[in-house]
């Protein structure tokens, strides 16, 4: 787990070990698929593939972060504003998770009416945040999850909600030493630059909410 100090290249390191095991997991799940087809073992072939499947994809959205904090060591100046549809951004963050998990859980989006239509902002590293902060809350909702935008105080504040346990005490109350995985490591960094009118955004990793477990939410100036 990454510590808010530890240099972006060793972050990217341990992410690219971690996304080989999980698609060599995919590639050895495929082989045995492979076998259960010959066998005309039908069944237990789909259940394989289905399991490939879902750890490719979640290869893809790590690779996606990767990229992301590939970005931020490479460039100096890593953020491009831009004005970014804000209703598009939070929409895309919900069509991201997988449909599996769009079965199980609903998920919401919610854009408050004071919202303006754009923001300027980085999409693709916003963009990025916000489907890990989805997938994150996929895995721990029980059955629900609200994607949300509203204006405040001159902050866009863009917020994802879930109804699972909420986030532990080390990450909600220790956030500048906060240990955390690539995802939130970037999205801490991506909050950071975004810097407008003297003012730089923030991540804030609270529980309680619209449904009482983990509120992920970025404020951007
Ligand atoms: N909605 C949530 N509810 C509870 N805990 C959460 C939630 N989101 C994140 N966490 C905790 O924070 C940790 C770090 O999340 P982060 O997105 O940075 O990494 P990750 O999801 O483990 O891996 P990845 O780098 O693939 O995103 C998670 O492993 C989990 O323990
Ligand atoms: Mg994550």
């Amino acid at each position: 787990m990454p510590h808010q100090d530890t240099p972006i290249v060793d972050v990217i390191a341990s992410g690219v070990h971690d996304t080989k095991n999980v698609l060599f997991d995919a590639l050895m799940r495929i082989g045995v698929a492979a076998h259960e087809v010959s066998g005309n073992r039908r069944d237990e072939a789909l259940d394989l593939l289905k399991d490939a499947g879902a750890a490719v994809e979640k290869a893809t959205n790590r690779l996606s972060t990767l990229l992301s904090a590939y970005r931020l060591a490479r460039h100096e100046n890593p953020v491009v504003l831009m004005p970014v549809l804000v209703g598009d951004l939070v929409e895309y963050a919900a069509l991201r998770s997988p449909p599996s998990a769009q079965d199980q859980s609903r998920v919401h989006v919610v854009r408050s009416e004071v919202c303006p239509d754009t923001w300027l902002l980085d999409r693709e590293l916003v963009a990025d945040c916000l489907v890990n902060a989805t997938l994150n809350a996929l895995r721990f909702a029980v059955s629900r999850i609200r994607i949300s935008a509203a204006v405040e105080n001159g902050w866009l504040v863009i917020k994802v909600e879930d109804d699972g346990p909420g986030f532990s005490p080390e990450l909600t109350s220790h956030p500048a030493r906060m240990q955390s995985g690539v995802g939130l490591f970037v999205a801490r960094r991506v909050a950071a630059l975004h810097r407008q009118h003297g003012r730089h955004g923030r991540l804030i990793l609270e529980n309680g909410g619209a449904y009482g477990g983990a509120v992920f939410t970025l404020m951007l100036p």
